[in-house]
């Protein structure tokens, strides 16, 4: 039986019902996977620059290619809602540009689209009002990455705290149907999650959101490198496919593969 699509007044209702699931995803086999495993939420993060793409940052990515990627990602799924995560760049020279942009994403397939930080709300309005939602993210924002000196975990001062839980209102006021709150103190990210009426959805934040996100890349434990406090990996995907690639290598050497079953009959 085909299961009911996750629409966006869908998600605002899961708010203090149960907590909802979210990960990344940025082509069609993984998002059919996680499609199947009732992932409320696929993102279709600009974290594919420092997932996927080998970038230091997720600075570099650029918009157009966050299109094939959505369009990639909804053809894998067709029950979660896809959030396209517009990258730097693509709402920061012009609010005209940001619409288009917004748009083309929607356009590619996604249901909503996503924007760092709290300066935007005047264009989160605006997309809001011509039918865009917008899933607003605040915290260790990764496009922040200059102005923060690094990535470094938010709102550890009195000061710092009562400028996130005033973005994350700003946000709530400008129409976000929920918002990711990304490397902050867990007690800080329980305050902000009681503070509005939108879900939030955490990363690095702690238990005490109303939903949770990763990236797909280290949940699956793709890079032994890149082991944060704030991810738990479920599989170690590098060593297993380590040791297929590595079985491959050795079976082609010694010409093990490929054998007679795995070649055409001659007629
Ligand atoms: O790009 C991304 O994957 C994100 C999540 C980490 C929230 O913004």
């Amino acid at each position: 039986m085909k299961k009911k699509h996750v629409t966006v007044p869908g998600i605002r209702k899961l708010k203090g019902k149960r907590k909802i699931v979210m990960l990344t995803a940025y082509d069609a086999p993984m998002a059919s996977i996680l499609d199947s495993c009732d992932v409320d939420m696929i993102l279709v993060g600009d974290s594919v620059g420092t997932a996927q793409l080998g970038y230091a940052t997720t600075l570099p990515v650029e918009t157009r290619d966050m299109c094939q990627y959505i369009q990639a990602v909804t053809r894998g799924a067709n029950r979660a809602l896809i959030i396209g995560d517009l990258p730097f760049g693509s709402y920061q020279i012009s609010p005209d540009r940001a619409r288009e942009n917004a748009v083309n994403f929607i356009k590619s397939g996604a249901n909503a689209v996503k924007i760092e930080g709290h300066h935007y709300a005047g264009l989160i309005e605006d997309l809001v009002k011509s039918g865009i939602p917008v899933m607003g993210h605040i915290g260790l924002t990764p496009q922040y990455v200059h102005a923060f000196g690094g990535y470094r975990v938010q709102g550890r001062n009195p000061d710092a705290r009562k400028l996130l839980i005033e973005s994350a209102r700003i946000l709530e006021d400008s129409g976000v149907f929920s918002m990711v709150v990304e490397g902050v103190p867990p007690g800080l990210a329980k305050e902000i999650t009681a503070s509005v009426s939108v879900p939030t959805i955490g990363i690095g934040a702690g238990p005490g959101c109303d939903g949770q996100v990763l990236v797909i890349n280290d949940l699956l434990g793709l890079d032994p490198d890149f082991q944060p406090r704030f991810v738990k990996q479920y599989v170690d995907l590098h060593s297993v496919i380590t040791d297929a690639v590595t079985r491959y290598c050795r079976d082609v050497l010694t010409e093990q593969f490929p054998g007679e079953e795995h070649s055409y009959p001659e007629d």
